[in-house]
């Protein structure tokens, strides 16, 4: 059995976060150090995603080229993950010569195969550029929640996923003006075709081995009907279309982008494809939930479309990890970034490890706080992990000459921990065949606690006196669940075993090997005993919270400063209305003829209106913003149709139509200029 494991390429416009980290390349890492230790085939690839529309947005910004951005960040990120321990086997990149010739060869496959339809279709042109608008290049009004901000392929706000044509007031990102539609071809990939040939009864066999979420909303996809998909796109950056006359198109980055698994596996080996094209091989996806659909549906139809590669076995998606109780965001800089925290921290890399594999939102989102980080640090690390070790190595050194001693007569406390012992390496295992990656994590940490608790009870430093060879056993036995912690903790926390063996003078080994033979020889001579952990204080904590703090106060401020006073706190605008429901509403004009204050009533006036083509009484709450003298003879604009409503037990006939002005101060929406009374307002 070989398996390939693959982490989402992450795009190199931006460091990475820790939401990164737990989403995906933590639990791959600690998956792929398993499969080393279980003596598996396997290689683990990743890399840089380098094209896409954000990337040439960014260089615009920037006033350098898109290259420029992914040098930059790409070698960033390689080097945050060698850091942080996450052990790819190669960390390629998209915009490298294999990776092009790679997704060239794929596409002109599937097109020889007549896999594609083609479509000649209108889309957004921004005259002034003289280029398409692919995707984010283009904003608008989200259809469906009203959000203004969205962009031509997402809405970020309420999630849906949209194309250009069907944002409202769409504009340009490049000149800012509203772009024209003109004719362009592009290729499909025919998922409605797939659907129904493989592909939806492929996925309904994975219910049972794919996790719940991952599942669910594939499940969702296919029930809403999968669309042709574009895989080409009118840009200049990216893998230019291999078809001779189509300057000026590349491939959609989300077509190319999973094909670079393919190619850094080529990168990396000349055996690449038994990694790829053999049925013995297990693919594995590690991703984050937002890109579930292009890795159970749209590669998975790439892959059977063209026909010499495997599937995937598994999607083992990840839900979202938030931060401080907030969506984490590049944009609002509402993160914790790798780079920062590994200088910040330095040599604290399985702290982290450790705190995000025991908060890793599998099931559902999960919230990184740095309270947690501090308590999983200080109360489980350094109280539980690292102070049995030490007080075993300590008083190995103290008693034995940090030599193992010998084992005596086994009581029952010396039982239940042995137990303990020869249970955790299974249960750790299961849990992570299963990609439970928090329940293997505290079986591992279960094994620690026994043995810090068989310490506490039997309390070896009271008995040296009166029974030393008592005390030998109570070691020897703590040092074979030290041994066994060294191994098993590895794939979880590879710096605190790297550490460990060497402070217990045992070298590599796999699983089978360590778990075979836990006990030391007596006389076995450990190495040097130093702290596995230490406390992180409260003003290191208090430090990261005052930079969030700090990041927010920015964030306002900056708005501030960007928006006029009067639209700081504007409301978002609501759902989107038809036609049909706006024309229904009765908009006139109307004059008030008198005014009263209502009784009991602070915030009412109740006011006579002429409509034109009635005398009307209308309940308002503007008293608290006018007094009845002064608005007599005003002309307003009135809902005039607003079914009636008792209000304080006057019949209010309709509704006027109200605004704030710059001060916050009520003003009434009024016609330029004196007009007769009962015009319509349309
Ligand atoms: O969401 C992302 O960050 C994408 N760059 C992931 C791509 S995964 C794969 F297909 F390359
Ligand atoms: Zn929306």
């Amino acid at each position: 059995m070989r398996y390939l494991v693959t982490a989402a390429l992450p795009y190199a416009n931006g460091p990475l976060h820790i939401g990164h980290v737990a989403g995906c390349y933590l639990p791959s890492d600690i998956f792929v150090r398993y499969l080393r230790l279980m003596g598996r085939d396997v290689k683990f690839i990743c890399g840089s995603d380098e094209h896409g529309v954000p990337i040439t947005l960014r260089a615009r910004k920037e006033g350098i080229t898109p290259q420029q951005v992914v040098d930059k960040y790409h070698a960033m990120m390689r080097d945050s993950f060698q850091e942080f321990g996450i052990s790819f086997d190669i960390y390629h990149r998209t915009s490298d010569q294999v990776h092009h010739e790679t997704a060239s060869a794929f596409f002109k496959t599937l097109y020889d195969k007549g896999v594609f339809t083609e479509e000649e279709s209108e889309q957004y042109f921004d005259e002034e550029a003289g280029l398409f608008l692919a995707d984010r290049y283009i904003t608008g009004t989200c259809p469906k929640c009203g959000n203004p901000n969205a962009y031509g392929d997402q809405c970020e706000k309420c999630g849906s996923s949209l194309s250009p044509r069907e944002l409202l007031h769409p504009h340009s990102q490049l000149s800012g003006k509203a772009p024209v539609l003109r004719k362009t071809k592009h290729w499909y990939l025919p998922l409605d075709r797939m659907q129904e040939e493989w592909l939806q009864s492929w996925i309904l066999s994975k219910e049972e081995s794919w996790k719940k979420n991952v599942f669910g909303q594939c499940k969702s996809w296919l029930d809403q009907g999968l669309q042709p998909r574009a895989v080409t796109r009118d840009l200049d950056w990216g893998v230019p279309v291999p078809l001779p006359g189509h300057d000026g198109k590349v491939l959609y980055v989300w077509f190319d982008a999973p094909i670079g698994y393919i190619s850094a596996t080529r990168a990396l080996s000349n055996n690449w494809e038994h990694y790829w094209k053999d049925k013995d091989t297990r693919l594995i996806h590690f991703i984050g939930k937002d890109n579930i659909v292009f890795h159970c549906i749209i590669f998975p139809a790439m892959l059977k479309a063209h026909g010499e590669y495997i599937l995937p076995e598994n999607v083992p998606a990840n839900e979202f990890l938030n931060l401080e109780g907030d969506k984490i965001s590049t944009s609002r800089n509402w993160a914790v970034w790798l780079h920062e925290y590994l200088k910040e921290f330095p040599g604290k890399q399985d702290v982290l490890r450790y705190a995000l594999c025991a908060t890793a939102p599998e099931t559902k989102d999960n919230d990184f706080t740095w309270k947690d980080f501090q308590d999983r640090n200080n109360h489980e690390l350094v109280a539980i992990f690292g102070n049995f070790v030490n007080r075993t190595l300590v008083l190995t050194a103290k008693y034995f000459d940090s030599k193992v001693p010998a084992r005596g007569e086994l009581l029952e406390a010396e039982k239940v921990c042995l137990g303990a012992l020869h249970a955790a390496p299974q249960l750790v295992s299961d849990s992570l065949e299963k990609y439970r990656f928090r329940e293997a994590l505290s079986h591992m940490m279960d094994l620690a606690r026994a043995g810090n608790k068989y310490l506490a009870d039997t309390e070896p430093w009271k008995h040296y006196k009166t029974n030393p060879d008592y005390v030998g056993t109570v070691l020897n036995v703590a040092l074979e669940i030290t041994a066994t912690l060294a191994y098993l903790c590895e794939p979880f926390l590879p710096f605190t075993a790297a550490k460990l063996r060497n402070m217990i003078n045992v070298p590599e080994r796999s699983w089978e090997e360590a778990f075979r033979h836990t006990q030391f020889e007596t006389g076995h001579v450990l190495g040097e005993a130093s702290l596995l952990y230490e406390k992180i204080e409260d003003d290191a904590i208090q430090k990261q919270l005052s930079k969030l703090e700090a990041t927010k106060s920015d964030r306002e401020a900056e708005r501030a400063a960007a928006a006029p006073a009067d639209q700081t706190s504007l409301k978002p605008f609501r759902e989107v209305t038809t036609y049909d429901d706006f024309s229904k509403m009765d908009l006139r004009v109307a004059t008030i003829l008198a005014a009263e204050k209502v009784e009991k009533a602070d915030k009412l006036l109740k006011l006579t209106l002429d409509t034109g083509l009635d005398q009307r009484t209308v309940v308002s709450g503007i008293a608290l913003h006018f007094s009845p003298e002064e608005i007599i003879g005003k002309q307003v604009t009135l809902l005039a149709n607003l079914a009636p409503r008792k209000i304080r037990g006057i019949e209010s006939n309709g509704m006027i139509l109200m605004a704030e002005d710059a001060d916050g101060k009520l003003v009434f929406v009024q016609p330029g200029r004196a007009t007769r009374e009962g015009s319509t307002i349309s």
